[in-house]
């Protein structure tokens, strides 16, 4: 038991208390932001003449080493203290004594913590978007080799109207492209730097937060204090994001374990990426699509448990708030490991085409296609839905497809047929003629690729993280 607040005390803490309220087995995994945030903060002291040119340089140094030191393994985090903030200034103390104990002018842990977990969270929010600039590449790649690979569209899980496998993968295309700007919006609005905002009420010392927080390359300072060190939005959205993501992955996770079900084998899951049973030899489980779709549960846990932790808590800095991180934490480490691992399977999953195709062909998923023939030969709709309604009766008993039929059979129908019918519903045509902006036809498909092919060529992250290099040269 070390901590920095002994003064007013009489008595030792309680051990199971000091247990209880410790929170370094978690927050030392920001121990880098820690330093950074201390080598802006001692630097901007320094700055302001509130440390002298020598303590300054004297800290800085100090903190650096410290910093390379556990970055190395050299120093361990030792879970004697209460908190990272506490380790680092304890070793500051213990190397540089009396300088070392400025370290904390005009600071306040809740400003300290309010900024290490925004410059964490800062990264993860890049990283994340950096996986999900992966997927959409593969996604992409999957778009582009597959324009003309036929496979059904479903509603309520039943063959609807024939599509592609470009089209299909599209439409994740499109979520996981939200969910990146999604990672782009929530950045912008949290970049601001809460440091300098002390307890709650800000400092009496001649801070300049505007310096610190261009150090720390954010774009300016926080502009109330009371809010800035009990702020959590930023936390709330990003799991609001990442919770977002885990549902897309787990719609996808859900489809390929149908198509990967022995009734659909429209794909084939990569052995590297599939797992056995322990009795069962035949098997070929797609245990990782399972484990997506099952961990999306404790994603949408963490959003919901740190919605209800921040909704009683009056303003400002409350020890509830502690709370934030291992949810915040667990639910990074486990979205990102959902995505590595998807893009993964996706890229080295196998499409059975000729299966697609054939499946396509046989579910009616051209009876819209026939209606509408009748239409354009002057057939109300309504009256050409019931038409093929019979035709499509009339195949089930004959157990054939609408392209089975001949001419004869579907007079018999409708006289409207004609031999030019069954060109207008072969699956090539069906597709073809989709080519609104966004319908699966390949011209239509071809134009949407190329602009995702631009979007993807473009990158706002440039340059975001040359302040760390600045700060720590
Ligand atoms: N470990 C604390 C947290 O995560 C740091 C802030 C402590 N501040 C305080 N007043 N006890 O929120």
């Amino acid at each position: 038991m070390a901590q920095l607040w002994g003064g007013r005390f009489t008595k030792e803490t309680d051990q199971l208390v000091y247990n209880f309220n410790a929170s370094i087995s978690f927050d030392k995994k920001f121990y880098r932001q820690d330093m950074e945030g201390s080598i802006a903060h001692v630097k901007m002291l320094g700055k302001q003449g509130i440390l002298t040119a020598q303590e300054t340089e004297q800290l800085v140094a100090a903190v650096k080493e410290i910093l390379k030191e556990v970055e190395s393994g050299v120093l361990e985090i030792s879970h004697q203290y209460e908190d990272i903030h506490s380790f680092v200034e304890a070793v500051l103390i213990e190397r540089l004594g009396d300088t070392g104990k400025k370290l904390h002018t005009g600071r306040s842990r809740n400003d300290q913590v309010a900024l290490d977990m925004r410059m964490y969270v800062r990264k993860e929010i890049l990283a994340t978007d950096e996986l999900l600039n992966e997927i959409l590449n593969t996604v992409l790649t999957i778009m582009e080799n597959h324009v003309d690979t036929f496979m059904p569209g479903f509603t309520h899980l039943q063959k609807a109207q024939p599509v592609t496998l470009a089209h299909h993968m599209g439409a994740y295309f499109e979520m996981f492209k939200r969910d990146r700007l999604r990672m782009q919006d929530i950045y912008q609005r949290m970049n601001y730097c809460p440091l300098g905002s002390g307890a709650l009420a800000g400092t009496t010392y001649d801070l300049d937060r505007y310096y610190t927080s261009q150090l720390l390359g954010f774009d300016g300072p926080t502009l109330n204090s009371m809010d800035g060190v009990s702020d959590r939005d930023y936390l709330i959205e990003y799991l609001s994001a990442l919770s977002t993501v885990m549902m897309h992955l787990s719609r996808f996770s859900e489809e390929v374990i149908i198509w990967n079900s022995n009734e659909y084998q429209f794909v084939e899951i990569d052995d590297a990426y599939s797992t056995g049973s322990s009795i069962m030899p035949q098997k070929k489980n797609p245990d990782i699509a399972e484990l997506v779709r099952g961990k999306t549960g404790r994603v949408y846990g963490a959003l919901m448990s740190l919605l209800t932790t921040m909704k009683g808590i009056p303003l400002a800095y409350n020890k509830d708030m502690q709370e934030d991180k291992e949810l915040v934490f667990d639910a990074i480490d486990t979205v990102k490991g959902c995505l590595a691992l998807f893009t993964g399977m996706l890229a080295t999953m196998q499409f059975n085409k000729e299966k697609m195709e054939e499946s396509a062909k046989n579910g009616f998923t051209n009876a819209t296609d026939a209606a509408d023939y009748l239409v354009n030969h002057g057939v109300p709709f309504r009256d050409a839905h019931g038409i093929v309604g019979q035709i499509v009766l009339y195949c089930i008993d004959k157990k054939i497809t609408i392209d089975d039929m001949t001419l004869d059979e579907l007079k018999v129908i409708s006289p409207v047929f004609e031999e030019d019918i069954f060109e207008a519903v072969s699956m090539k045509t069906c597709v073809e003629k989709r080519l609104t902006i966004g319908a699966p036809g390949q011209e239509a498909m071809k134009k949407v690729i190329a602009v995702e092919k631009e979007y993807l060529s473009q990158d706002w992250k440039k340059g975001l993280s040359d302040w760390e290099m600045e700060l720590l040269r």
